[in-house]
């Protein structure tokens, strides 16, 4: 993984999904939320068979890779996908630098993670809704962050699951100090310090930003909101 992209994972912050933004204006717009102060954008893959949902691939990292990596950001690539093996090589090439797997998408998730890491990928495992925490403890060794879905994935736009904030504490306390914990879904002004507090240090958000009227002060705003909370660093 690369130090710049260390560094910027252990800094608590909004992660704008750009599943949410126009993609007729993509760049643009991408653009605009990073001279708001974003950093790590996250690239939402679905494949319609590990969610029903088909949405974007590899093509979409590589045409964001140039314009996000020379502002120093970073493409952090969600992949909603069976058996994601097969799809690693092809978002390295393309320019990711966080890729982040199901665990329930593959029976061989303790050699996918491995894979990221030996690609230079800075490497994420996801669980869902109603997967336990516990799922990720086997492969806590070989990741870099945690993504607790606050959402059954497949769509933006979804209200946040309000028994997430247990658990998102739960993983807190389950994972190494040296492990991020990521959450993704439903993060609004309304939900984001309630699930920085319970430990969240990367949040995603799609439609809050990218749904706006005026992408760059909603993030902004979420930004500002998270930055206030009285909230310790993991
Ligand atoms: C679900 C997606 C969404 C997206 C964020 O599969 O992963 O959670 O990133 O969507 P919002 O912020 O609109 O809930």
């Amino acid at each position: 993984m690369e130090p710049h992209v260390a560094s910027l994972l252990r800094h608590r912050q909004v992660v704008p999904s750009i599943l949410a933004a126009d993609f007729a204006r993509l760049g643009e717009q991408v653009a605009a939320v990073m001279d708001a102060g974003a950093r790590i954008f996250q690239v939402d893959v679905m494949d319609g068979h590990f969610v029903p949902e088909v949405t974007m691939g590899p093509l979409v990292v590589q045409a964001l890779r140039d314009l996000v990596h020379e502002r120093g950001g970073v493409l952090d690539c969600h992949l909603m996908v069976e058996r994601p093996e097969r799809q690693v090589a092809s978002f390295v090439t393309a320019g990711a630098d966080v890729i982040t797997i199901h665990v329930e998408a593959t029976p061989n998730a303790h050699y996918v993670l491995q894979q990221i890491r030996a690609a230079g990928c800075a490497a994420g495992v996801a669980i869902n809704p109603g997967t336990p925490p516990e799922a990720v403890v086997p492969v806590a060794e070989l990741v870099d962050l945690c993504l607790c879905m606050t959402v059954n994935p497949g769509w933006g736009g979804q209200a946040y699951i309000p028994t997430s904030t247990e658990k998102i504490g739960r993983l807190a306390r389950l994972l190494p100090p040296t492990v991020v914990v990521q959450v993704d879904g439903g993060i609004s002004l309304e939900t984001i310090r309630e699930a920085a507090k319970a430990g969240a240090g990367l949040l995603v958000a799609g439609s809050s930003v990218f749904q706006a009227l005026d992408p760059p002060a909603a993030f902004a705003a979420l930004q500002a909101e998270l930055d206030s909370g009285s909230t310790a660093a993991r």
